[in-house]
């Protein structure tokens, strides 16, 4: 496994819109687990084919509902949402974008319909940010940025007082 150069916004190659995978081989297989492990050493939750110059539809996602220390990668091919729920508003952010976040709206849950890296078709459900995660990776491979879904990109100031409302209210629970 290697580590692959992260693409920043401002790179053609986040605008356009990628091509199915076809072919299920090792090479898949290969950038599948680089995009892992390049996801995991930037600290995201997510990452698609285009972020690392590859435009074809393969995202990874990290799976956070769960036990502490028992967080998963999902592998996602030719993925589509095909159910949505619900609303969240928080904070979003980008590997392609470091440090700047706004506030995106997002179902807070989604059915995802995708291949694994056999080919195989399968369907997965998911909540919360790794819902939102799914549909950021999935807007990648059509060319677009979170960007385009927040007004402005947070202040310092602004994200201070978000975190700071949330912590507030953890207490208070
Ligand atoms: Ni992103």
């Amino acid at each position: 496994m290697a580590l692959r150069n992260i693409r920043r916004q401002g790179d053609e190659i986040l605008t356009k819109r990628c091509r199915p995978v076809t072919d299920f081989n090792d090479r898949l297989h290969e950038l599948l687990d680089d995009m892992a492990e390049t996801m995991l050493s930037a600290n995201g939750v997510g990452l698609a084919a285009p972020q690392v110059g590859i435009l074809r539809r393969a995202v990874v996602v990290l799976e956070t509902n769960t036990p502490e220390g028992e967080e998963y990668v999902v592998e996602l091919i030719n993925p589509e949402i095909v159910e949505a729920s619900g609303e969240q508003t928080d904070p979003e952010g980008c590997l392609s974008l470091p440090g700047e976040y706004g506030m995106v709206t997002r179902p807070e849950h989604v059915k995802v319909r995708a291949q694994d890296r056999n080919g195989a078709w399968f369907e997965r459900e998911a909540d919360g940010l790794t819902a939102r995660a799914f549909c950021h990776e999935i807007d990648h491979l059509d060319g677009h940025m979170f960007t385009e879904l927040c007004d402005h990109i947070m202040t310092d100031e602004e994200l201070d007082a978000y975190y700071g409302q949330q912590q507030e209210q953890e207490e208070d629970a």
